[in-house]
């Protein structure tokens, strides 16, 4: 008889258990023929447990433990027994018995796997993981990942329950909305020329779901980008999708506070302080030269152009005259730091175009460095005031267009804590920047276009500038930072149908193009608008920090690799002819071009 149902999982199983009759289920871990007895850790997704094969207990059973192989899946029953003096193994929580087998069923047998499942210390090419995702996940990283996600889930749901929050779905097959990307389009059979699109987010459909009444919505929602890939973004992510009415930014923080405090204390037993500290985008761009800084570590950027303009040194002063910037970061302790490293630290900011990386070391005896006789006494003291340094530190500093020092100072700053282990691997440092431009100049195209979505509220102190200086205005959005990963994104909404109108208008967008792209929602505003806002957090992101990875698909179940491919399905793939017949397609590109 075929039994595997089971009494235990393989990770239960402990000394006060000896003498009980089990029956486990699951996975040849690893086998050990010992000549007379053989031993398999037989595995599922709560643990190993140890079980014996003995030819005198059982002489057939122990004849096929003998042809055994990784991976086939077995069922026993048996008798747990103590391990052997001496033989317990801590590092396992059913390490102290082991299981005596005396009935066995095979219930599969496995090929040989393309990489190890039992040694996941050995690195496995990724696509190849990614082709047999299904053994990847076996390994143990990925499936203890998502069983975390599925608690952040968990407790998410709950959490927005408890305050009110509506769970509900939005449509896949949609029109397209203004997140900025590119659309995945879908065509359809029964309207030739017609296409939906995939959502790049609820955006909305949010909006309307509060002009309905709904009050408080969330969606645990997956969103379609067609964009280019880097080790955060996947072409399908999800996000924890939230809107709310009668409510301002002052009551949607400390609440997205409390669900992040909720997370970390119930998933990972971590406490965190809130409220988490805020910077508007341009203070946050001037101490941090981004406006995703990471924040385990200090090293702010410190503008130093008021003393490099009194100095005598010609390379700061020319780029000050060309509408440059300066600014410096102060290392710690980081006069250590020989010739050839700051060498190879100005290569590093080189390869972002930036010609040249000034320094001075702090000692007792003062500044030193080839550029310091440009520097008087007093201007070195200032600098030195301004800067923090103190005996043991190094600055270093870059001249260069605003936009340039700030990218290489706040990669530098980044590679240097990295390289002199200044992070937390443990902390969890969040930050909001608030106050993000409404508008942003689109140089390639020659227009102004949003730097959010066009939906976020300008300022109401800065509406007046919409007309005049519009890349001055500035917009209610903001965005949750967390070690350095925008982990959220969120504004107030535009509820009144005329100010929309006039945002519409300062992008360039004729009343033809708003009414075939927003029609509807510019109509929907016009019913009686509450005023609302809302957040978008990155799940996946917030997953890779919990996770503590900085790859993505390693949150992801199955995952598209960094060309957007499903190398387990091979998607995309070309369809039958008959297929595109029906959706009344035709390809221009040649055949060969189909990657597959
Ligand atoms: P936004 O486009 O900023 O805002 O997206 C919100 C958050 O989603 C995450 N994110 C991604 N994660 C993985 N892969 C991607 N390709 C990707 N793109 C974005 C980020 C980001 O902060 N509708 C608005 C939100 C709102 O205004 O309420 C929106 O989608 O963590
Ligand atoms: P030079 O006069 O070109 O030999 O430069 C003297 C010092 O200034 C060197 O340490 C250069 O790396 C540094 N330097 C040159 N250009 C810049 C710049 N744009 N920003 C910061 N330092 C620079």
């Amino acid at each position: 008889m075929v039994h595997y149902r089971r009494t235990h999982d393989c990770g239960t199983l402990r000394k006060e258990d000896i003498g009980q009759k089990v029956t486990l289920s699951g996975w040849v871990h690893r086998r050990r023929d010992h000549g007379g007895l053989i031993f398999i850790d037989l595995r599922d997704r709560y643990g190993l447990t140890q079980i014996v094969f003995d030819p005198d207990v059982n002489r057939d059973a122990h004849r096929q433990a003998e042809e055994m192989r990784s991976e086939w899946v077995l069922s026993i029953q048996g008798e747990v027994i103590p391990r052997a003096e001496g033989m317990s193994n801590p590092k396992l929580k059913t390490g102290d018995i082991e299981v005596q087998v005396l009935e066995l069923s095979i219930l599969s047998r496995a090929n040989t796997p393309p990489f190890s499942i039992s040694d996941e210390t050995i690195q496995v090419n990724e696509d190849l993981r990614l082709k047999h995702r299904y053994l990847d996940i076996r390994r143990g990283t990925v499936a203890e990942n998502l069983q975390l996600r599925h608690q952040v889930t968990q407790c998410t749901r709950n959490f927005l329950d408890r305050h009110g929050f509506l769970d509900i779905q939005t449509p896949i097959l949609g029109k397209s909305t203004p997140e900025g990307a590119r659309d995945y389009l879908v065509p359809s059979r029964v309207h030739p020329n017609s296409f939906y699109a995939l959502p790049q987010s609820p955006q909305l459909l949010k909006q309307l779901l509060m002009i309905s009444g709904v009050d408080r919505y969330f969606q645990i929602a997956t969103c379609f980008r067609d964009e280019d890939l880097r080790a955060d973004r996947q072409p399908e992510f999800t996000q924890i999708d939230i809107e709310m009415s009668f409510a301002s930014p002052d009551d949607l923080f400390p609440l997205i506070e409390s669900l992040i405090q909720e997370i970390l204390s119930k998933t990972k037993n971590v406490e965190i302080p809130a409220p988490f500290p805020r910077l508007t985008y341009d203070e946050c761009i001037e101490r941090y030269g981004t406006d995703k800084p990471d924040l385990r570590f200090a090293m702010p950027l410190v503008r130093i152009d008021d003393i490099a303009k009194r100095s005598t040194f010609t390379v700061f002063q020319d780029q000050l005259n060309a509408g440059g910037s300066i600014k410096a970061i102060c290392v710690k302790g980081g006069a250590d730091i020989s010739r050839k490293g700051i060498d190879s630290y100005t290569q590093f900011v080189g390869t972002l175009g930036i010609k040249g990386l000034a320094w001075m070391k702090l000692q007792d005896s003062g500044l030193s460095s080839s550029i310091v006789k440009f520097f008087s006494e007093d201007l070195q003291k200032e600098l030195i005031e301004q800067t923090g340094a103190e005996s043991g530190d190094l600055l270093f500093m870059v001249a260069d267009t605003p936009e340039r020092c700030n990218q290489g100072l706040d990669h530098l700053r980044r590679r240097i804590a990295r390289d002199r282990q200044l992070i937390d691997e443990n902390a969890y440092n969040f930050l909001w920047v608030t106050d993000f431009p409404l508008f942003a100049w689109n140089d390639d195209e020659k227009r102004i276009e949003s730097e959010h979505h066009p939906f976020t509220s300008p300022h109401h102190e800065d509406i007046a500038l919409i007309d005049t200086e519009p890349l001055k205005v500035r917009s209610s959005s903001y965005d949750l930072v967390l070690n350095g990963y925008e982990t959220a994104s969120g504004s107030q909404r535009i509820h009144d149908s005329e100010l929309q109108k006039k945002i519409f208008e300062t992008l360039q967008l004729s009343s033809e193009d708003i009414y075939e792209k927003f029609g509807f929602f510019v109509e929907a505003l016009q019913y009686g608008t509450p005023p609302h806002l809302g957040v978008a957090l990155g799940l996946d992101r917030i997953m890779m920090v919990l996770c503590k990875t900085e790859n993505i698909r390693d949150v992801i179940a199955f995952p598209k690799n960094q060309k957007a491919v499903d190398v387990m399905t091979q998607a995309p793939s070309a369809v039958a002819e008959e297929q595109m017949k029906e959706l009344h397609i035709k390809s221009s590109a040649p055949k060969e071009l189909t990657w597959t």
